[in-house]
């Protein structure tokens, strides 16, 4: 049996896996090819530690960095398909399901908002 993610070391073996599959995904990869991951994978460990585990202090606000990224639903809807893929590859219970549920709801959220915006213009 799978255990769940329950420390901050679990979210980064997440984010690590979770990047090696978008580099391989060929709808995905170019909006991150040219991303600076030393830099970019504390903050999704930072941002998802906030979620999960309730460590502080992440502020961020998260849709702007997604606002210029011309990415639509599609996009989004491909990203939480591989997300969840990923935490079922390697986790089961209670926070690997939020997980799921909060990378669902913010994927449908940014999706549909930059759908909408991009059709305005
Ligand atoms: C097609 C879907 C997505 C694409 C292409 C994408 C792409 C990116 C890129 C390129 C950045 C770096 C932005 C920068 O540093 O300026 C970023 C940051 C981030 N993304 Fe996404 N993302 C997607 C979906 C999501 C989803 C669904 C979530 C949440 C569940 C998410 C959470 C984050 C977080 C927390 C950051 C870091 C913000 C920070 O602290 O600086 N992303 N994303």
């Amino acid at each position: 049996m799978k255990k769940d993610i329950q420390t901050k070391e679990d979210i980064a073996r997440l984010v690590n896996v979770f990047y090696d599959r978008v580099l391989q995904n060929e709808k995905l990869v170019h909006f991150f090819v040219h991303l600076n991951f030393e830099e970019h994978k504390p903050k999704m460990v930072h941002f998802w530690s906030f979620v999960l585990l309730d460590e502080p202090g992440y502020n961020t606000n998260v849709f702007d960095k997604h606002a210029n990224l011309h990415a639509n639903s599609s996009d989004f809807n491909e990203w939480v398909s591989l997300f969840h893929s990923t935490v079922n590859e390697l986790f089961e219970g209670e926070k690997a399901e939020a997980a799921k549920f909060r990378a669902t709801t913010i994927g449908y959220t940014f999706g549909s908002k930059l759908d909408a915006l991009n059709n305005q213009a």
